[in-house]
């Protein structure tokens, strides 16, 4: 996520700026950068790639921006590269270095029809220097300031009605000195007031060190900032009042959004993940694979696929097998990247190769990559990170939009690559015609549905705490299941040995008797995932063995199968959706059991022992 700032009053806006950006480094970014201006003077515009210190070395911490009104800018790469010419502040002249712009801009969030607007405002006129989605939102509040010539209020609420998406804006206009303009939908955006100084930011980390008493804009709302004062405006451009709240985090609660972990905030922050990920890939309920230069006939072409990850990236592409052979008849194969980079490998004509990976830099999984390019095999990457390494060496690059994911176990970003590969399985199938319309329409609605439905499950949290702290001494934990359940029980034995430091395994369910039924004895947990009801009863069975050698049962299934509760010592239910995607729902019980039982345990949630939130060597 990126981060930002604002500032007007008496004092100079760039130190305060560059500290508040420092407060907000957390959030993960790739480049910084800051607006700042001095009375009526033509506003300055400063840039850095990296880390937050070359924008304060290149500014010397600020001295060489006077002026008592700013705004900065932390960017987490989302559209365009992470370089200097993306970076934020945007301006709406057609040039970058052009002084005096009529807009200068920051946001955080995604514009999701940027590119129809940018059409739009090609034929009115403007050009464009960088690849964002930011450049596309200043530019037509420019458009709209021209053209009604009403003032900044009017052409940002122009503006609102117009885009599709997130955003999280900070706005200076030409015409406005020592003024700041705010606008807001879904992407946090919190004012400060103080006696003659007026703050502004993405998150309060960067407030508090000078007051504690915030507004939060509400979406759809936009705010006109003045030394000392905020006001607050609707859609129809009404001054609205908004409650003052007082913070009683501290800095560091306080950029875990209140929340004790960035691992429970991640939990969290999935439905918006998912959702992100699914409207970049979604249009007009068609999946559309473009951005990935992913045409029609490519995807036509593909005969089988060769999915390479590691660690709960390798469990995604084990999901993705089982969906991906359901519903396009496709082979596939999941390896595990460290395994694929050493063996002979055998890709044959027509073979796509996906590499799943949320840094984009784990060692084994770019070695991967670069074996199946050397064998001229066409490569899809499956990242987090903007420019990352995997990024730019795969032939198409499908981003999932989770934002930066702090906690070394993931979570929001397992989720969103899923959904991408869903999202990527229904075109395929679709593609090679194993899909009628009437079909891939459900199949999208469902997908489509599979935010609210996570956020339904995320309610459901206390049972769980609450089994995990009686649990916490566990020796050993299987997690049992077949098909997409087997998958899905990968990544929640994973997530319980990361953070737990709990001897587990998975297991598909029908290989127990193949010798680990040996190791269950009195008390042992079985954690059976019945998600899937075409093998429910064969699982079913398979707990019924463990429990006769004194295991104690918990079945995890779709609220349909209420019959679970009958047998199981221990039940969790998650809402219904197509069999397909019920893991994205499943997960997230298998998180929470993990993570509380860390907690109960008084472990390093976040950065557990021996672990680093990517392996960037073999
Ligand atoms: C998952 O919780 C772990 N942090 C780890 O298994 C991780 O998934 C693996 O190292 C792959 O990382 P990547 O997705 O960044 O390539």
């Amino acid at each position: 996520m990126c981060g930002i700032v604002g500032f007007t009053g008496h004092r100079a806006a760039a130190p305060l700026l560059l500290d508040g950006l420092s407060m907000l480094e957390y959030r993960g970014y790739d480049s910084a950068g800051l607006a700042v201006r001095d009375g009526t003077a033509p506003t300055a515009v400063v840039k850095a790639t990296g880390k937050l210190k070359n924008l304060i070395e290149k500014t010397d911490a600020g001295k060489t921006m006077p002026g008592c009104c700013g705004i900065g800018h932390t960017r987490w790469a989302t559209h365009g590269e992470p370089n200097q010419t993306n970076a934020h502040p945007h301006i709406s002249a057609n040039d970058m270095d052009e002084m005096g712009s009529e807009v200068v801009g920051v946001h955080n969030g995604i514009i999701e029809n940027y590119a129809e607007i940018k059409q739009k405002l090609l034929k009115n006129g403007y050009r464009f220097y960088s690849g964002t989605d930011t450049e596309v939102a200043i530019k037509l509040v420019d458009y709209y300031y021209r053209k009604y010539k009403i003032g900044p209020i009017d052409a940002i609420n122009r503006m609102m009605v117009r885009v599709r998406g997130s955003y999280a804006l900070a706005l200076m206009f030409r015409d406005y000195p020592g003024e700041i303009y705010a606008a807001r939908k879904d992407s946090p955006l919190v004012i400060g007031v103080t006696e003659g100084e007026t703050f502004l930011a993405s998150d309060v980390p960067a407030l508090l060190q000078h007051t504690r008493d915030v507004y939060y804009i509400d979406n759809h709302q936009s705010a006109r900032l003045l030394p000392g004062e905020a006001h607050f405006f609707d859609l129809n451009g009404d001054e609205v009042q908004l409650p003052l709240t007082h913070v009683t985090w501290n800095a560091e609660a306080a950029q875990k959004g209140g929340y004790k972990h960035f691992m429970i905030k991640e939990i969290h922050e999935q439905p918006r993940a998912v959702q992100d990920t699914l409207n970049s890939l979604i249009r007009d309920g068609r999946v559309d694979l473009s951005a990935a230069g992913l045409s029609h006939d490519q995807l036509a072409a593909i005969q089988s696929i060769q999915i390479v990850a590691c660690g709960s990236a390798w469990h995604v592409g084990m999901a993705a097998q089982y969906v991906i052979e359901d519903l396009c008849e496709v082979p596939v194969r999941v390896e595990l990247a460290s395994e694929f980079r050493y063996r002979k490998r055998l890709l044959g004509p027509g073979t796509l190769v996906i590499v799943i990976s949320q840094s984009g830099e784990t060692a084994d999984s770019l070695a991967a990559l670069r074996a199946a390019k050397a064998m001229g095999v066409p490569t899809l990457a499956v990242v987090n990170v903007v420019g990352s390494s995997i990024a730019r060496e795969a032939d198409h690059v499908l981003y999932t939009l989770a934002g930066p994911e702090i906690a070394v176990a993931t979570t929001k970003a397992y989720s969103a690559q899923l959904s991408t590969l869903y999202a990527f399985a229904t075109e395929l199938a679709s593609v090679k015609g194993k899909l009628g319309e009437e079909k891939y329409a459900a199949l999208i609605g469902e997908l489509l549905s599979l935010p609210d439905k996570m956020a339904k499950t995320l309610q459901n949290k206390e049972r769980i705490q609450w089994f995990a702290a009686r649990h916490a001494n566990a020796r050993d934990i299987f997690f049992i299941g077949r098909g997409l359940d087997y998958a899905l029980c990968l990544e929640g034995s994973l997530k319980m040995k990361e953070i737990s430091y709990i001897h587990s395994e998975a297991y598909a369910a029908g290989e127990l008797k193949h010798g680990t039924i040996s190791l269950v004895e009195n008390g042992t947990l079985i954690i059976g995932a019945l998600t899937q009801k075409d093998v429910l009863e064969k699982t079913v069975s398979n707990m019924a063995e463990c429990r006769a050698r004194g295991a104690y049962l918990i079945g995890l299934a779709g609220e349909d199968s209420r019959e679970v509760a009958s047998f199981a010592d221990f039940s969790i239910f998650v809402p219904e959706t197509d069999p397909h995607f019920m893991g994205s729902l499943a997960i997230i019980p298998l998180q929470f059991l993990a993570y509380y039982t860390s907690v109960s345990k008084g472990l390093d949630v976040d950065k557990p022992r021996n672990l680093a939130k990517s392996v960037t060597v073999e």
